[in-house]
């Protein structure tokens, strides 16, 4: 089944990297990432977004996308046959070579190393969940990776599919225009970023450090190197750990 005119949403058609989102909710996207450099990119076609409305695949007299859990228990869950049908349609309109993610708190935490693998990739169709969840078996059927935004519980996926999309299309060439910026922040070197100065240089009597006004480059790189190990030492003991094993042997 496919979706109804209004429901089914498309922005930026023939881009390079693709989203599809699978939700409930379409008016939400694409949101923020409709505005600054992502909604610039949008418009200029350098990714693009399909949307679909989960419900127009819905069955039966009532449209029901959900029903109760087996076995019992509190909410409701949302049904493997109208998933499956909105997944399969995804599928053939986007690809079969898109990275099928289901957002869900029991899933791998979303890191800056599966979003440039992702930026790098064609393109990903994202389902967002609703309810207590979704039933088992499409996440089975369809192998399903599922991916989480961090422990913490959400009401839908849809807010975990925006903040992937923001962290994706910022990576994609064109997007952002000083590339060097983005091989340089938090994360991407296996280390927090340094602290930021600007003007002025003295702020409720808050002087910024000297060597950063000396204009000697490689001072300040080595300054620069010195603060983000310090910070990933003190507030992140775990990257920490695996950067010094790779880089202090
Ligand atoms: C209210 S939550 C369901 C939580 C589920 N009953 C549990 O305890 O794991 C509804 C939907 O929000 C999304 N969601 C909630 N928390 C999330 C997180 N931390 N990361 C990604 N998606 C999340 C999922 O799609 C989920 O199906």
């Amino acid at each position: 089944m496919t979706g109804s005119a209004t429901d089914e949403k498309e922005i930026g058609r023939n881009a390079a990297w693709s989203a599809h989102v699978l939700t409930l909710f379409p008016e939400m996207f694409p949101g923020p990432v409709g505005q600054s450099l992502a909604g610039r990119g949008l418009k200029d076609g350098v990714w693009n977004l399909q949307v679909t409305q989960i419900r127009d695949h819905a069955v039966g007299k009532h449209q029901n996308v959900d029903d109760s859990p087996f076995g019992g228990g509190a909410g409701m869950v949302m049904r493997p046959d109208v998933l499956g049908s909105a997944i399969d349609q995804a599928k053939a309109v986007s690809g079969e070579d898109k990275r099928l993610i289901y957002f869900s708190p029991r899933g791998r935490v979303l890191d800056q190393k599966m979003v440039r693998e992702l930026s790098e990739e064609p393109g990903v169709i994202l389902v967002c969940g609703r309810f207590e969840g979704v039933d088992q078996r499409v996440l089975d059927a369809r192998n399903v990776e599922e991916v989480s935004l961090g422990d913490f519980i959400l009401s839908g996926g849809e807010v975990a599919a925006l903040a992937l999309l923001d962290a994706v299309v910022r990576l994609l060439p064109g997007v952002t225009g000083n590339v060097e910026s983005l091989e340089d922040e938090s994360f991407e070197t296996g280390l927090l970023e340094y602290p930021h100065y600007t003007r002025p240089a003295v702020w409720e009597d808050r002087e910024v450090p000297e060597v950063l006004l000396s204009g000697h480059h490689e001072k300040i790189k080595d300054w620069r190197k010195r603060q983000s190990m310090e910070l990933t030492k003190q507030r992140r003991a775990d990257l920490w750990e695996s950067w010094s094993a790779e880089n202090l042997k």
